[in-house]
């Protein structure tokens, strides 16, 4: 053990290396999932997403883009699948090249629910959803964007088959070669419109009590950890986010529940996107996102807004285990060792953030590649 490891300073807390299940993780710094709109057709990795990912591997983790889990799981353009065979040789391309760096990367699991559009559905049939509530908002086609529509409902008897299309998506990243996935049940996708009392308004098992709105997150993480075992499995949540056009009614004690259920499973992190997605920390109204961490067994990932500093304090106060960067990621491939170092970080370009080529993607240089210029 090094003295840093006995004995932090508040210098050195995300430094520190800690255990994540199986893996010994060198930081505790994850690059947190990012939608980059980068996959060809066939919903099939781009071959730069090689590169863009192993330049990140100095991340303690890297928590891969949101996947979709099947056709229907898509919501935009260009995102990634993890449903056939030739995503899963794609990825696994990813995930070597990541691994002969020294890196980790989960993969994150992802059905988008009503976040659809027609044309981008398979038989350009309705996005599904837990009610046929339509949200507020625009989709993204290929046309560009057009504004969301009502979705349909889920039938009871199709539920079993959105926990089948988890279990499977795990079993194809495990193919893949990921070190292990997390399940996707923030940011108002369809988990997420599960549980919340704005999207859900079903009146069978799976709506109205907390207990129902909870029970399909529970039902397709005891899929997920059936093909990964729990110490290979993380959750991100959003529970004061309205990203997506959700809302619930009392979120403290859905959450709250929700938590404690999933520690039947064991799961080695949960992500907590702590207030607004991309937004403000402090939602009014909401409620203190640690008695989540409280009631959580395992490790705590906090993400939202993090500089270095608010970082290192979070961790010195044992507020968390593990920060996720994510916007700092994309202009910073370094972003380890310019946090070390304290060095200036880069601004990420609005612009290329998604769709398009290398620009924007793999040509933000390092620390060293910027000074040898
Ligand atoms: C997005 O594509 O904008 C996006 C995807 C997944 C998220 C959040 C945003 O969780």
């Amino acid at each position: 053990m090094t003295t840093e490891s006995s004995n932090p300073t508040i210098d050195s807390y995300l430094f520190e290396p800690v255990k994540l299940g199986p893996l010994s993780l060198p930081n505790r710094i994850v690059m947190a999932p990012l939608t980059r709109s980068r996959a060809k057709d066939g919903d099939v990795p781009s071959e730069i997403a090689i590169e863009y990912y192993t330049q990140r591997a100095t991340a303690g983790l890297i928590i891969a883009e949101a996947t979709q889990i099947s056709p229907q799981g898509k919501g935009y353009v260009f995102t990634p699948g993890i449903y056939n065979n030739a995503q899963v040789q794609a990825w696994k391309r990813i995930t070597d090249a990541v691994h002969a760096k020294g890196g980790h990367i989960f993969l994150q699991l992802w059905h988008v629910g009503r976040i659809s559009h027609p044309t981008i559905q398979p038989d350009n049939a309705l996005p599904v959803a837990p009610s046929a509530i339509k949200p507020e908002g625009q989709a993204y086609i290929d046309d560009g964007f057009v504004p969301l529509v009502t979705p349909r409902a889920l039938e009871t008897s199709e539920m079993a088959g959105i926990v089948e299309q988890y279990r499977t998506a795990a079993q194809h990243a495990k193919a893949a070669g990921f070190d292990g996935v997390e399940i996707h049940a923030a940011n108002g996708y369809l988990l997420d419109q599960f549980l919340r009392d704005k999207t859900n308004q079903r009146t069978d098992q799976y709506g109205g009590s907390i207990e129902n709105r909870v029970r399909l997150l529970l039902e397709v993480t005891e899929a997920v950890v059936g093909v990964w075992g729990g110490d290979r499995v993380g959750a991100r949540i959003s529970p004061l986010s309205g990203f997506g056009d959700i809302a619930d009614s009392n979120p403290e004690p859905l959450f709250t529940y929700a938590v404690k259920q999933l520690n039947a499973f064991k799961l080695i992190y949960l992500h907590v996107i702590e207030g607004e997605t991309g937004g403000t920390r402090d939602v009014p109204g909401g409620f203190d996102l640690q008695v989540l961490r409280r009631e959580f067994d395992g490790l705590f990932m906090a993400n939202n807004g993090y500089d270095k500093d608010l970082a290192q304090k979070t961790l010195a106060a044992k507020r968390a285990d593990l920060i996720a960067f994510g916007r700092p990621f994309i202009a910073n491939p370094d972003l380890v060792a310019r946090l070390k170092k304290g060095a200036t970080l880069a601004e990420l370009d609005g612009a290329t953030l998604y769709g398009g080529d290398a620009k924007g993607y793999t040509d933000y240089p390092s620390l060293e590649e910027e000074t040898a210029r």
